[in-house]
């Protein structure tokens, strides 16, 4: 990948006084501002220290699709979704939320999608999956091993864990929004149980008035029918991104016109490229600098 660019200027998104306990160098990427009056910027480092530098009131809205827990291999030191155990992942989650929620405006809402993780503790690795690199983790899993302390073969709830662990730390949760696929892939070696068709998205606000725009739905409420993108600038990466409709609907419901959406897992930049067709300025946070260069051409290619 050939972007390298790193900006020196401070970017209007970012604190001038970051939080004392930050310890990571500039993570400002790149970044650059739009004749309609709107930004973009890009921000390389971890998510939960990144977010706490954010400026206070900065951000209308937060649409994001963490790692999920031991999917994926991101080629990344920090990444989350490797923790060995469910806890760990449940914390470095609610860690980042606590860190962004002062960047937050008070009316402002989190859309947050997840999806679940069985624990099969065969005891042996994972099969491979000779088409998606990303999809091939070295070694036992933490969900492949003993000692998770569930029984063999359980759903781990995950998507729900982190949901009442937002709740507990003040996070008011809206909605539990069931996104269902028609295409999903399909689980031909799961005989004994549905195959997966669904993930949740939850919508949480700040406080208990905050701003809501019902038409941005489309009709639909709580269960959303969205297929997956044929065409996206971030499809045949590793990224695992999300369908651009689906953040469409969640930037119509829950970000005023000319505000500002914040995804702190950004991956190769669904959320930014969707924020600035919408009018709308955009801050991605993302752990993977060659990801944070994709989006950063992307971006200045887009206009
Ligand atoms: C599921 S992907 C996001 C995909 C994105 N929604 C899209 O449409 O392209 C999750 C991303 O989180 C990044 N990530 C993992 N741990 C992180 C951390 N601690 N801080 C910031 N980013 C992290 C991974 O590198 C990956 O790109």
């Amino acid at each position: 990948m050939s972007y390298t660019k790193r900006m020196s200027v401070p970017a209007a998104n970012l604190s001038s006084m970051p939080n004392e306990d930050f310890d990571q160098e500039d993570p400002l990427y790149a970044s650059g501002e739009r004749g309609n009056g709107t930004s973009w910027t890009v921000l390389n480092g971890d998510s939960k220290v990144v977010s706490s530098m954010l400026a206070p009131g900065s951000i209308n809205c937060v649409i994001t699709s963490p790692p999920y827990y031991w999917q994926r291999d991101y080629e990344v030191d920090g990444q989350f979704g490797l923790e060995p155990t469910i806890d760990g992942y449940v914390t470095n989650l609610r860690e980042t939320f606590a860190a962004l929620r002062p960047a937050l405006t008070d009316d402002g809402v989190v859309f947050l999608n997840l999806g679940d993780t069985y624990y099969n503790a065969k005891g042996r690795p994972h099969g491979k999956d000779e088409k998606h690199r990303s999809r091939r983790l070295p070694g036992l899993r933490a969900v492949d091993g003993p000692g998770l302390g569930l029984p063999r073969k359980s759903l781990i709830g995950i998507p729900w864990r982190v949901a009442l662990a937002l709740q507990e730390d003040g996070w008011t949760l809206r909605s539990a929004i069931i996104w269902v696929r028609k295409t999903a892939i399909p689980e031909p070696t799961s005989k004994d149980r549905p195959w997966r068709k669904y993930e949740h998205i939850f919508l949480f606000s700040k406080s208990p008035r905050y701003f809501f725009n019902r038409e941005g739905l489309d009709g639909e409420e709580d269960v959303w029918f969205i297929e997956p993108d044929r065409k996206s600038l971030a499809r045949g990466t590793h990224y695992a991104p999300y369908p651009r409709a689906l953040v469409e609907r969640c930037i119509a419901a829950g970000c005023p016109e000319g505000g500002t959406v914040l995804d702190p897992f950004v991956g190769g930049g669904t959320t930014m490229y969707v924020a600035d067709e919408m009018g709308r300025s955009s801050v991605g946070i993302e752990l993977n600098p060659d990801f944070c260069a994709l989006i950063s051409e992307n971006m200045e290619k887009l206009w």
